[in-house]
């Protein structure tokens, strides 16, 4: 037990002896000492005066409480004036240093870094807006899908090889699977929203692949994917060549080949000829594969074979970020290395 006087006289004492210690720190290494001294959190003169409350009587208390608040106040203070008042000092001894020096104000400030849109969003945004001038608008399916929309609907045949463990990430519920392309989300439109269907599906995809200069084992696709009457090949090459003309300029080759996928017939693949500007010229770069939809997808949806008919591209976004950038290995576009990144910010 100790008495409100004995208390009183302590606080005067810790308040006395604080503001002096405060007020003649001339130096930093001087006002962390006194502060620690007068305000450490544990061995503190203020957690001592604190630990005092505790040994009053009961009655004492109010006024013994109120007197430690002031106490902690007048010492965060004295605390803030010491502090301000060495800052002012240090700033003045700095600028007196940078007078000496002669600083030149007319120098070119620090650029900073504010951040960008990583260069296979870019691509994405760039080909979704070309596409939207063309009428496409935007669709969207789920990246954990079903066995049958990622295949069966797309008429692939029961023991096709993409279908096996070693190709494809299942998951651990029967029938589901990571997809493994966006060509689902072509019969999943077709089942929401009749004909004419015009859709571009950007969206994340995912395949068993070793991660090496030209595979990930996720990556991003664009799909496409347009359906109407009477609808024919020659839409198809029409509107890819004008995309390909937009996107790449107006200079560059263009040709389709044959190809195969279960669900177009034909299939073809595109190939363009460029410039990447990586020294070694201009060369044909396959970019997508395409087709007129297979009626057997358009079944599937519930769509009538008969009288509608339509095409379909899917391409790797990253693979056109390479092509455009001339980017020698896809691993470099997933590192989220900044330094390599910043290239492209704009
Ligand atoms: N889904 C194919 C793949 O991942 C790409 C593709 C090819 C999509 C032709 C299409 C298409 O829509 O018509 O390899």
């Amino acid at each position: 037990m100790i008495s409100i006087d004995n208390f009183l006289n302590e606080a005067d004492e810790v308040e006395r002896h604080a503001e002096s210690a405060l007020a003649d720190a001339s130096d930093e290494a001087e006002l962390t000492a006194a502060r620690n001294k007068y305000l450490g959190r544990t061995h503190g003169e203020r957690a001592r005066i604190k630990d005092l409350l505790s040994q009053l009587a009961p009655a004492d208390k109010p006024a013994a409480g109120k007197r430690y608040n002031e106490l902690q106040a007048r010492l965060e203070h004295l605390l803030a004036t010491a502090t301000t008042r060495l800052a002012g000092a240090n700033a003045g001894a700095l600028s007196a240093e940078r007078r000496a020096l002669s600083a030149d104000p007319s120098m070119p400030g620090r650029e900073t870094w504010h951040g960008s849109l990583h260069p296979v969003t870019q691509v994405i945004d760039e080909i979704v807006s070309i596409f939207r001038e063309l009428g496409f608008t935007i669709a969207l399916g789920p990246e954990v899908e079903t066995e049958w929309y990622n295949f069966g609907a797309l008429n692939f045949p029961a023991d096709h090889p993409a279908m096996d463990l070693h190709d494809t990430l299942y998951v651990d519920q029967p029938g589901m699977l990571m997809r493994t392309h966006t060509s689902p989300v072509q019969v999943r439109t077709l089942q929401r929203y009749a004909p004419p269907v015009r859709v571009l599906a950007p969206g994340n995809v995912y395949r068993r692949d070793f991660f090496d200069a030209t595979h990930a084992p996720a990556f991003a696709q664009i799909e496409g994917l347009a359906i109407d009457e009477g609808v024919s090949f020659a839409d198809l090459r029409a509107t890819l060549t004008t995309f390909v003309r937009r996107f790449y300029g107006q200079e560059v080759g263009v040709r389709f080949g044959p190809s195969y996928f279960p669900f177009t017939e034909p299939s073809a693949q595109l190939d363009i000829e460029f410039d990447p500007g990586d020294g070694r010229g201009r060369r044909w770069m396959e970019i997508l594969g395409c087709g007129l939809v297979h009626p057997a997808v358009l079944e599937s949806a519930g769509i009538d074979s008969e009288r509608y008919s339509g095409w379909a591209f899917g391409m790797g976004a990253a693979r056109i970020a390479m092509s455009r950038h001339s980017i020698p290995d896809i691993r470099l576009l997933y590192d989220s290395d900044v330094r390599f990144l910043e290239q492209f910010a704009r």
